[in-house]
């Protein structure tokens, strides 16, 4: 396998966009399903709390990094601090729509306190490793209109500009864990890597169940029939979870970098719809 950094010519683009705002969304706003809205609203309780954890994760390795690598670190914490705004609304949006994400809420605090103290190198290898995650939810979510089909306007806008910035930026947390285990053997850093993947997979994919469940109840769906709508819908169609499972391997190879698949196309893609609207303003620094 070959081995493909960062590409050279990668711009980092914090879009400075705003979402939903001044109009209520709908409660089943992922076309009337609530599995679909299920799974969407738990992955977006992470995000205000967990992309703040990966911006200090990763803004301890700054200083002293290579000049590149510390504007991008820039570029990913202005970007992160974006996500962080976009997804604190949006969730209150869930909220004023009727659902209550506190226990939901409470799991992801639980999981971050376990991350208080530890070293900071354990720190931003599991955000290495929750990045690689999200990059490859990022790429299918955008490569296949399957998985927003149906979902109101406005919130699929969320979620694409979302996954367009985790792709752009999927080499930054990466390149970070580089530059801070330089002098680690490659043996020491793919077993430190690996468990750190596996441990954040499993709650990765526990949480988000138990959470989309809870969800679920809170719209009276229950038991076998939630079990079985919500599992079909992560692992047979659209199949998200199915769909990402070599990529997510790919983790563990030899030689891996997020950059190895470089799928920018999916980004020009999308700037030719986005770019028209004159959505894409770029902004400097982080919040
Ligand atoms: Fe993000
Ligand atoms: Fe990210």
């Amino acid at each position: 396998m070959r081995t493909m950094p960062t590409p050279a010519n990668l711009n980092i683009t914090p879009r400075d966009r705003r979402f939903g705002r001044g109009a209520a969304t709908p409660r089943l706003w992922h076309g009337n399903r609530v599995e679909a809205t299920a799974i969407y609203n738990a992955l977006s309780t992470t995000f205000p709390a967990g992309e703040a954890f990966f911006v200090e994760s990763v803004r301890k390795f700054r200083e002293g990094a290579p000049p590149k690598l510390a504007e991008e670190i820039k570029a990913f914490t202005t970007q992160e601090a974006i996500h962080s705004r976009e997804h604190d609304a949006f969730n209150k949006r869930a909220e004023e729509s009727g659902y209550d994400l506190s226990k939901l809420e409470a799991r992801v605090a639980k999981r971050l306190a376990i991350t208080l103290d530890r070293p900071p190198i354990v720190n931003v290898a599991a955000t290495m490793a929750l990045e690689h995650f999200t990059a490859i939810i990022a790429h299918e979510l955008l490569a296949n209109p399957n998985h927003l089909a149906g979902a109101e306007q406005e919130t699929a806008d969320l979620w694409r500009w979302h996954a367009v910035e985790e792709i752009e930026h999927k080499g930054v947390a990466y390149d970070t864990w580089l530059y801070a285990t330089h002098h680690w053997t490659r043996w020491k850093r793919w077993k430190v890597k690996a468990k750190l993947m596996l441990y954040v997979t499993r709650n990765f994919v526990v949480d988000r169940t138990a959470g989309s469940l809870e969800l679920m109840r809170q719209d009276g769906v229950t038991g076998l029939r939630a079990w079985s709508l919500l599992l079909w819908y992560l692992w047979v169609h659209p199949g998200m979870f199915r769909k990402i499972g070599r990529a997510w391997l790919s983790f563990f190879m030899p030689g891996f970098h997020p950059w190895n698949e470089d799928d920018r196309n999916l980004l020009s893609a999308y700037e030719r719809i986005a770019g028209g609207t004159g959505a894409t303003r770029k902004v400097r620094r982080a919040a």
